[in-house]
């Protein structure tokens, strides 16, 4: 595969970004080599600067559902261009958008539009804290909720519960403020409910967590967790920011049966320009400034061209078919990467959960917790990442990621993938 161009222009990046790159793991470093440099996508391809093109499975890491470029979604910005992109003032799109959003959600009366998941989160513990009055959030090991402070928390050791930060700058006096337990385990949060439960604001989880492998939990744990929160006057805080619209039409605290207080979203509700939200009960939301005493604020927040890019998304994928053709290539993808799997005794695991996918290559039934994920699956992962890219095959470059299916996918293209990704597998095995 030709790389001259991309190995150019990420020395160039380098000179001037730190590792080259504005979010760390675009840089390579966990599957090696040059990281590409895009230059254009279009439906369910990208194309590099050397004019290599690839089958995009990671999807700009989840927002693109409807893959690059789709004419509706810019069509629709380019006519909110015309009128000018930011007011800082009310802009109808962010009412329609979050009419829309809310729609989906069911339980919660009102959102706030900011312009990440992690700016989603930050906002969401600071409302739980401030409608409790309480200081701790409880988190769980492996979950990834954004770059805020109080969630670069890891588990401590042995029995301390309190968290650790796991980033340099990262004060103890704030890790400290977070209690780490492990996923899939009622004794743990237990234990630390009877300690601490008349101080924890918050419960937070990845409705499905996505970000360390695809950690299924089980529904009866996720039904503990509400059972609990609700015990303790604890806010149940679901982040979907990763999951939400990818697992069904709608978020997947609904796919449990299980309803949150805050939840939070973002990626797919943007459409690929930067726009997130929480949401939850009006007694909930109206905390926040200029209604209660949460301050919160944006410059940018519910920009018009960020509420028309999701706006118009929703619009395809809920009023225009686009939901069924994403089922429809979940559904051939599953069929076909569990039928090529089963005619292979390789020890791949695999698991899908409607339009996100991930392989697992090291334990003998898929991990519900970070510990199931180690450094042999890590390498695999790696190995595959390379030989995938000089077919054609965009991954993303993490064995710790999830991969994003679209609805730019042809069933030509979802064929010629799964056998391609089945015979790359095998190879990593020879
Ligand atoms: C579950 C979850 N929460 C929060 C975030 C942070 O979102 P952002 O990268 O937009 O800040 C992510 C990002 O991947 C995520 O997956």
């Amino acid at each position: 595969m030709e790389t001259t161009q991309s190995e150019q222009l990420f020395k160039e990046a380098l000179e001037v970004m730190p590792g080259g790159v504005n979010s760390p793991v675009r840089a390579f470093k966990s599957v090696g080599g040059t990281p590409i440099t895009f230059k254009r996508g279009q439906g369910a391809h990208l194309e590099d600067w050397d004019g290599n093109r690839f089958l995009d499975f990671c999807c700009s890491w989840g927002p693109l559902v409807l893959g690059h470029a789709h004419p509706y979604v810019r069509e629709s910005i380019e006519k909110v261009l015309v009128d000018g992109w930011t007011f800082g003032t009310p802009h109808r799109s962010e009412t329609l958008l979050a009419r829309k959003v809310l729609e989906r959600v069911g339980f919660a009366d009102k959102g706030r539009f900011v312009n990440s998941g992690t700016e989603a989160v930050m906002t969401a513990v600071r409302l739980a804290r401030g409608v409790t009055k309480r200081p701790y959030i409880l988190k769980f090991d492996g979950c990834y909720h954004g770059h805020l402070d109080s969630m670069l928390v890891n588990a401590g050791s042995g029995l301390v519960t309190f968290g650790q930060s796991s980033s340099a700058g990262v004060p103890e006096e704030i890790a400290a403020t977070t209690l780490v337990v492990p996923l899939d385990d009622e004794a743990a949060v237990e234990a630390v409910f009877k300690t601490h439960g008349d101080k924890i604001a918050a419960v937070a989880l990845e409705t499905i967590p996505a970000n360390n492998g695809l950690l299924y939990q089980r529904p009866e744990f996720v039904a503990f967790l509400r059972k609990i929160t609700r015990e303790h006057g604890t806010l149940l805080l679901l982040d979907e920011v990763l999951v939400g619209l990818r697992v069904q039409p709608a978020f997947a605290f609904q796919h449990y049966g299980v309803e949150p207080d805050i939840v939070t979203l973002g990626k797919v509700i943007g459409g690929g320009f930067p726009a997130a939200a929480l949401a939850a009960k009006a007694e909930i939301m109206d905390h926040l400034a200029p209604n209660g005493p949460v301050y919160q604020a944006g410059t940018l927040s519910g920009n018009p061209v960020a509420m028309t890019a999701g706006l118009a998304t929703l619009e395809v994928l809920f009023e225009q078919g686009g939901w069924d053709r994403l089922h429809a290539v979940a559904a051939r993808f599953k069929n076909g990467i569990e039928s090529g799997l089963a005619a292979t005794s390789l020890p791949v695991q695999y698991i899908q959960t409607g339009a996100l996918f991930w392989f697992s290559f090291d334990s003998e039934a898929l991990p519900r917790t970070a510990d199931g994920i180690g450094k042999p699956g890590i390498a695999r992962y790696a190995a595959l990442h390379r030989k995938l890219l000089e077919k054609g095959i965009y991954f993303a470059p993490s064995g710790y990621e999830v991969g994003f299916l679209s609805t730019a996918m042809t069933d030509a293209d979802v064929d010629g993938a799964v056998a391609t990704i089945i015979e790359t597998i095998n190879e990593c095995y020879a």
